[in-house]
Parts: C-alpha cells; structure tokens; sequence
C-alpha cells in the first residue's frame, strides 16, 4: 500500500461519520491533485465504455464479458482513464457475479497499473430497475411511477435500484431522467415523470433520496445523475436530438424545476443535453452548463456529456471545425468528463490544449477535483466492490413485491361503461389478445437488458405475461388466448374472432415496439393500423370489448376507445404488470393511478392541462378546443369518491403568510380505495399569461369504504409563483381560485 493510500485511509476513517451535506474537505483531495500529471488529471476527465476494454471487438464483444489485460493496459497506463460505463454497444445484460468479478478485477487492475490507486467510477443506465444485471428487479418505466402519484413508492423503488446496481459492483447510476414530458411523440416519453411541473419535482426528490440515501458510502447507494441538462425532451420535431425552441422564460418555468428539486435533495451528478436548444448545442453553451447550472442554481457535483456529444459538436452540430476546437468549446462551456466513449481522442485532444495553454490546468483542476470528490464520498479510495451476502434480496422476492405494488398504483383505469370491470372469471369467460398479451418486452420497454429492450432471450425466467396472470388467476377453460395482431400486421384474425364468439368479454392488449432514443422515432402518434383493426373487428363481434394499453408514449386510440366498454392504462409497468394488470382487471386491486399527462384525442391536438385560455378557442369561437380523450389526472376507481367542505383558513395570504387548505373525502362507494386529491389553482389575472388551472398540491390516501378524512394541505405565496418577463420567479398580487374535484375557493394574495 502507498503512502498517499495509506493516509487518504485514515483520513476517510477520521471523517466516516461525517454526513452526506458536510462531504470530505477539498484538502486531502487539493494534496492528490498536487501530485497528478496533466495526464493524469485529463483521464480523470474520460469515460470509456465496457467495449474499449473487453475481449472482442467493439460492438461484437466476446461472450461471456471479460476485460482484455492489453486494452487495460493502454486504458489505464497510457490514457489513465477515470471512468466506464455500460456493457459494451450492442451488448447485453451480464451475470451479477460476472459484474462483480469484472468491476473486482478493473479495480485491482487500476490499483496495480495506476500510479495513484485512484479508483475507477464505472456508471450504468439502470432506468427501471438494474436493467443490466440478469435477473435484476425490474420496475415500470418511469411515466409509470410518475402514475403512482405516490413518492414513497418511487423513492423505495429507486432505493432497490441503487441496492442491486451496488450488488453489481457499480457506484452510479445515470438516472433519474428529469426532462418534462410535454412532448409526447418524443422517443424517450416513457422516461419522464409525465408533463408537469409539480408532480415530477416530487418525483425527482424522491428518486433522489431513493438512489442516494442520506449517505452515498453505505455499500447500499449509489451517485444519482439528473439527466440531461436542459431542454432536451422538447423538440420541435418530436425526434430525439433534433433543435428545440425554448426561451429563457418558458425554460425557466417548466424544464428548469425537476433540476433545481433533485439539486437541493442532494443529486451528485448531471449528464447534458445531447440536443440543442435555439441554434447553441447544450454542450457548447457555457449559459447552461456554467451559469444557469452552476452559477444559477448551486450546482456543485460532476457534470458528465451524453454520448460522443463531444464529437458531434462537429460531425452532427457544426459548431467546430475540428475535435480539438469541440474539445475547447465543451471544457470552455464547464463539461467535467467525457463519455467519449469509443477511443482516446478527446483525451489527447485535452492533454494537448492544456499543454499548449488554451486551456488553463487550474480549469482542468476543477473538474478533477469534483470527479476526486464524489469517487472519495462514494468510498471507492476505501471498497469498490462489498461481499455479495451484503445483497440477500438481489432479484428476490422482496424486491418483485415492491415492484409489484408500484405496478399495481400505477395502473390507470380510463374507462368502465356499465362497470365491465372488475371481472369475475368464475362466471366470466374472456378472449385475450393482441400484440402485448403474452410479452414480456412489451410490459418492460426500452432499457430492458439491452439498450432498445427488443431481445426476448434475456427475459427473467418466471415473469408472468398479462395473459399467463390471467390465465392462472381463472378456472380452467375461462381464460383463451389468440394472438390477432402483432404490432403492426394482423395475424389470424379468423382464429381471434372465432374464440370471441366463445366468451363473455374480450381483453385485447395494445403494444408498441420497445425503444428508445432516435430508433424510437416516429412520425405519427397513430396507433397502428393493425391494431385499430384488430380492435375494430373485435367490436363489431358485439362483444364488450376492454383496452390494456402499454405504450412508451400516448399513441392515439380515440376512435376505437369511443365503443370500447373498458380501458386499463398500464405504460410499461415492468417485470411484475402482468399480475398487476391481471390483478386490476379482476378487482383484486382496486386501480389507483392516475395520469401523468393529458391523453391526446388527436395526433395534432397536443395540448397540456396547464395551457392557456387562447388554446381553447374553437372554430365556432366557443372555447371547447381543449377536448383530450383523457385529462391530466384523471383515472377511475373501482368505488367512488365524494368531496365537501374545502375551507382555506385565510381569504387573503400577505407574502410571508401561509394559508391551511381543508378538504373532506369520503369513500362513497362500496370497496376500499384509494384516491389521488389533487389541489389546483387559478391566477386570474397575471402578467404573463396564466395557465387555465395549475396543480398545487397533491395526496394519495386511502379509505374504506364508508370512511371519511379531512386533509389539509398548507401552502405559502410562493407555492403560487410564475417566471416573469425579467426571468425573475414572483408572485403578483391579485385573485386566484382554488380548484378541489368539484369544490373552488376565490382568494386573495397581497
Ligand atoms: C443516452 C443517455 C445514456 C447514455 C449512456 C445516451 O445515448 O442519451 O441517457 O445515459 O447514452 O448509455
């Protein structure tokens, strides 16, 4: 053991109990870095994928995934890399004790070859669960959790996710994505905490502290990475990675809020926008990554690129003419490291431009530093991989249980004509079919064992589709099957409408390919003509016929969801939606989610909860434009809820007042249930054009039936704020009403 190993040990043994606000002192980290070459400091600075250092070619690694002691050796002893990620391109998912004995030896290879032990940060996309472990627990998608409208679920669920990506050695997590979801044709959707503000800032608060705990040294946490900073889930095109027209105003007001929650809940790490936003690439804007971010917002931890975004600065953006002038343009911009991630070429490029002086090394200093300091808080000087009976619950039946209720909250149920559900597959015989009936892909979406999600051999073996839950929860002969459709061609369409004619109810399950990034584009948010077709026959067959939608983004179903009798709204509920739906369907768990977006009646007609009074001017002038199949928030139950006596404790709030909101639900109907109550509030007259109404406030309870609770909520005058045209967050004085189900209150602000 070295010196500096043996005394940056004993320092971390002096400062264990420290806790996660008040991490190590720079001074122990200002000594490594006083020791560090440019060399050294630079490949702090560089991320590499698996594929750089595995057996194999890159992109057709050798199986199983080893590490390659050539390629490690120019890794580490030429370019001195600091970080990796991922699994290789093309790869998939790998064995836990392949992970561990991988991350073991990089580690030991590191300590052996690196001239200052300085440990390697390797850093995964596990966005629903630890997608790239096999046999990982594995969660609905993110657009699901948001559904739960329940942060306790979404923090434990993040809490696992950082155990067992822990139990496969690996520290950070690229996750949570915290980009609104306004743009619903967007590929990456389903990644999002749905459109609004406030919902998916409660979300990424507890996605954070979920991920990270209240320490990120506990062998059970990980680094989070809010991802990716700023604007990039709002292209105007709807495709991944194309321009997006935001002004600092509107940039402000709804993609700025879920970065500035995660920050002050803590969030270590961000990636940037591999996009840009008005005519400057993100990576290139030092306004962003500098000013707003760390300036604006207090930002402190490690600021990592998307993928090659460095590169394309000049092959997709042309912004620079060469690497070396991209490389000067991101570190100028206030990048700290580079997911290269394919070569060394940004590293030489970096090494160069300190040497030559256009980049100074005090700059470099303060990027390695921040790199040094979350590797130190994460314990890696200390243990990079802990004993794997330190991880009991890996992929066990704990874990499925969590992941099995956020399913079963997230589940939303659209539409019940003439109560078509619950089922009761005693008496009941129903006809499953369609696309996503009997897939697991299809439940789980991208990022799900491999990058697109769209491989079936690496499924968890025992994870039940929607029609084997079905199938087991019926008696024999009630529960059939037929395929009807694929994604996008009809298939045995005589065989499906023969068995319809056989059974009570017809369960037909809509899908879409699993995907992400730009392979997930698309053009039109259309549902398949296959399946509208699918459907359409099953109506006309005159039997009722119910809707199991599991979709990446809200593809349009309005006019086949007009005569369809029930519609379930599942997302991508994960490894676990098939019991969940299967359970929902049969009432044996009352549906309690509700929806994080408005559902669109029209590819075209893409409008938000929150828009203005202008957007609902109709043709006739009437202001009936804004007509979503389904609005935001909406979702059934299988009882009912009834609201009363919402009093506000004050009818006038001066600016450093608050005011106690009082509301009274009763379970009205007669099964237990839970209910999202949703506080609402309208600014009538505003400087900037207010929203129609604007969620305030939200709580999911639960009732007996027959029971009754008083909830209060208590908000202050900046509860009620907006950005104004100096980009300043006020709240003007005026009248404003509050909105409860069916309840409003006028009041006051001062
Ligand atoms: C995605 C990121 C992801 C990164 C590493 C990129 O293409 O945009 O979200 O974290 O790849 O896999």
């Amino acid at each position: 053991m070295t010196c500096l190993r043996r005394s940056l040990i004993l320092f971390l043994v002096a400062t264990a109990l420290m806790t996660k606000a008040e991490s190590v002192p720079l001074l122990s980290i200002d000594s490594l870095i006083r020791q560090m070459t440019i060399e050294e400091k630079v490949g702090q600075m560089t991320q590499v994928d698996l594929g750089v250092i595995a057996k194999g070619s890159i992109c057709n690694l050798d199986e199983p995934r080893r590490l390659d002691s050539e390629k490690l050796r120019k890794a580490m002893e030429v370019y001195k890399i600091g970080s990796v990620l991922n699994v290789g391109c093309g790869s998939g998912t790998i064995p836990l004790t392949d992970w561990r004995l991988i991350i073991g030896q990089l580690q030991s290879e590191n300590r052996l070859r690196s001239r200052l032990e300085i440990p390697i940060l390797y850093g995964v996309d596990a966005i629903h669960g630890v997608n790239y472990t096999v046999g990982g627990t594995l969660f609905p998608q993110p657009i699901g959790q948001a559904a739960t409208w329940n942060p306790t679920l979404v923090e434990k669920a993040n809490e696992i996710t950082a155990y067992e990506t822990r139990a496969s050695g690996i520290p950070w997590n690229f996750s949570p994505v915290l980009d609104i979801g306004r743009q619903p044709l967007w590929s990456r959707f389903f990644e999002t905490y749905g459109e609004d503000v406030i919902l998916s800032s409660s979300m990424a608060r507890a996605a954070i502290n979920g991920l990270q705990g209240s320490s990120l040294n506990d062998r059970y946490h990980v680094s989070a990475c809010m991802k990716h900073f700023l604007g990039y889930s709002f292209p105007l095109s709807g495709h991944d990675r194309t321009p997006a027209w935001i002004s600092p105003r509107e940039l402000r007001e709804y993609f700025l809020p879920t970065f500035k929650a995660a920050i002050e809940s803590g969030a270590r790490t961000v990636m940037i926008n591999s996009g840009e936003i008005n005519g400057t690439p993100v990576h290139a804007d030092r306004s962003i990554v500098t000013e707003l971010l760390r300036n604006e917002l207090g930002f402190k931890g490690v600021a990592v690129t998307d993928w090659e975004d460095i590169y394309k600065l000049v092959d997709v953006h042309h912004v620079a003419a060469n690497r070396r002038a991209a490389v000067k343009l991101a570190i100028d911009a206030g990048i700290d490291m580079s997911m290269t991630p394919n070569d060394f070429e940004f590293t030489e490029l970096l090494i160069s431009l300190v040497y030559s002086g256009e980049i100074s090394e005090a700059r470099i200093d303060t990027s390695v530093r921040r790199i040094l300091q979350l590797k130190q808080d994460l314990g890696l000087f200390d243990q990079t991989v802990y004993p794997s009976s330190d991880y009991p619950e890996f992929g066990g039946e704990t874990h499925s249980r969590w992941s099995y209720t956020v399913a079963a909250e997230s589940i939303t149920l659209l539409k019940n004509d003439q109560k078509v559900l619950p089922l009761n597959l005693t008496k009941e015989k129903v006809l499953v079919c369609g696309p996503a009936a009997n897939s697991l892909n299809l439940l789980n979406g991208g990022w799900t064992h491999t990058w697109q999600g769209v491989d079936t051999r690496f499924n968890t073996p025992g994870k039940t589709t929607i029609y084997d839950a079905l199938y087991a929860a019926a008696p024999k002969g009630h529960v059939l099957y037929a395929k009807g459709s694929s994604l996008d061609s009809v298939e045995n369409l005589d065989e499906c409408l023969k068995l319809a004619a056989t059974v009570d109810k017809v369960i037909v399950c809509l899908g879409e390919q699993p995907c992400t990034e730009i392979p997930g584009n698309i053009n039109d948010l259309s549902l398949p003509i296959a399946q509208v077709k699918l459907v359409q026959a099953l109506l006309a067959s005159g039997k009722p016929v119910i809707l199991v939608c599991c979709f990446n983004r809200p593809r349009i179903i309005h006019s086949i969801a007009q005569e369809s009798a029930g519609i379930v709204y599942a997302y991508l509920p994960g490894d676990e939606g098939g019991r969940a739906i299967s359970d929902c369907i049969t009432g044996k768990v009352n549906p309690s989610g509700r929806l994080p977006f408005t559902y669109p009646a029209a590819t075209n007609a893409l409008m938000h909860y929150d828009h203005k009074a202008s957007e609902e001017l109709d043709i006739d002038f009437s202001n009936h434009a804004y007509r979503p199949d389904f609005d935001f928030g909406s979702g059934l139950s299988y009882t009912t809820f009834s609201y009363s006596g919402a009093t506000i404790s004050k009818k006038s709030i001066a600016a450093n007042d608050s005011i106690i909101i009082q509301v009274t639900i009763r379970n009205s109907g007669d099964c237990p249930g839970m209910e999202v109550v949703q506080v609402y509030y309208r600014d009538l007259v505003a400087s900037i054009t207010p929203p129609v109404k604007k969620l305030l406030t939200f709580q999911k309870i639960y009732l007996e039936n027959g029971q009754e609770k008083k909830i209060s909520f208590t908000i202050h005058p900046k509860d009620l704020s907006f950005i104004n045209k100096e980009l300043v967050r006020v709240t003007e004085p005026g009248e404003f009403e509050l909105m409860i189900a069916n309840q409003k209150i006028p009041f006051h602000v001062e």
